[in-house]
């Protein structure tokens, strides 16, 4: 029925947060890797818990994907109220394509609740001196402090095979991926089983670093397919506060 349907869900966020050492865990219902219907219901659900962080003016920085895509739909004319919104990716474009890099899905999300947004033009395949030389454009430095700033931030969370193969990855980058067991990425940093980052996009933007002073990290990411990586980036040092994920995910996680 569906009350046992509901209080099955309860039962798996109260584990999964205990089993992930987390403050909040949300669950969907189903299995993103198999509907996309379970995607926007992630995206709605992100949407409903980041309003209620929202204080006089934000600064939310966003990652891209196709998760955080979801999340940009969901959002109406009346999300903020009367408070200011300002989005701004997390970090540069990690060989996305357009549609879901960060950059687009902040203009979105900035379209579709009447706030602001700012990009972030960084080349991702220059030489480390263009690279630096870049960081230190007045235009670059702005937004890069914008993003030092944000006090919510909303992420998503990949396979690490599949956003290695998504971003055309060098193949040497992909060999060492594999051989050092990477599971998961997030913010450009790919993560081992034990949650140790075994390599790093070098890109412009929001360091894990800085997260112990975002006062709210909420990250996405539903299906079977992620489990080991939802499980190795949250045993990484990098901690979200809330992880809003699906029953696929969660299943697996929980009990395979
Ligand atoms: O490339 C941006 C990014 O947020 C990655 O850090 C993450 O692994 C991935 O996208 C998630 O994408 P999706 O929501 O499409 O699975």
């Amino acid at each position: 029925s569906m009350m046992n349907e509901i209080s099955g869900i309860n039962e798996m966020e109260r584990k999964l947060k205990e089993v992930l050492n987390l403050q909040e865990v949300i669950i969907v219902p189903g299995n993103s890797d198999e509907a996309p219907w379970v995607t926007a219901a992630l995206g709605r659900v992100c949407a409903r818990r980041m309003k209620e962080m929202l204080i006089g003016d934000n600064i939310i920085a966003v990652s891209g994907g196709s998760t955080m895509a979801a999340v940009a739909d969901m959002l109406t004319p009346d999300f903020a109220g009367r408070k200011n919104l300002l989005f701004v990716p997390a970090r540069g474009g990690i060989g996305e394509d357009v549609e879901i890099q960060a950059n687009t899905i902040c203009s979105k999300m900035a379209e579709k609740t009447g706030g602001k947004h700012r990009a972030l033009y960084v080349p991702d395949q220059v030489s480390p001196e263009v690279y630096q030389s870049f960081t230190k454009e007045p235009f670059i430095k702005e937004v890069l402090s914008l993003i030092e700033q944000a006090n919510i931030v909303l992420h998503g969370i990949g396979d690490a095979m599949a956003m290695a193969l998504r971003r055309n990855t060098r193949p040497e980058v992909i060999e060492k991926i594999e051989a050092a067991h990477a599971v998961g990425e997030a913010f450009g940093n790919y993560f081992n089983e034990d949650g140790q980052v075994v390599h790093k996009v070098p890109i412009a933007g929001l360091q894990p670093e800085d997260l112990p002073h975002v006062e709210h990290i909420l990250a996405v990411a539903g299906g079977a397919s992620k489990a080991k990586a939802i499980k190795a980036y949250m045993k990484s040092a990098i901690k979200s506060s809330v992880l809003i994920t699906d029953e696929g995910a969660a299943k697996e996680i929980l009990y395979s």
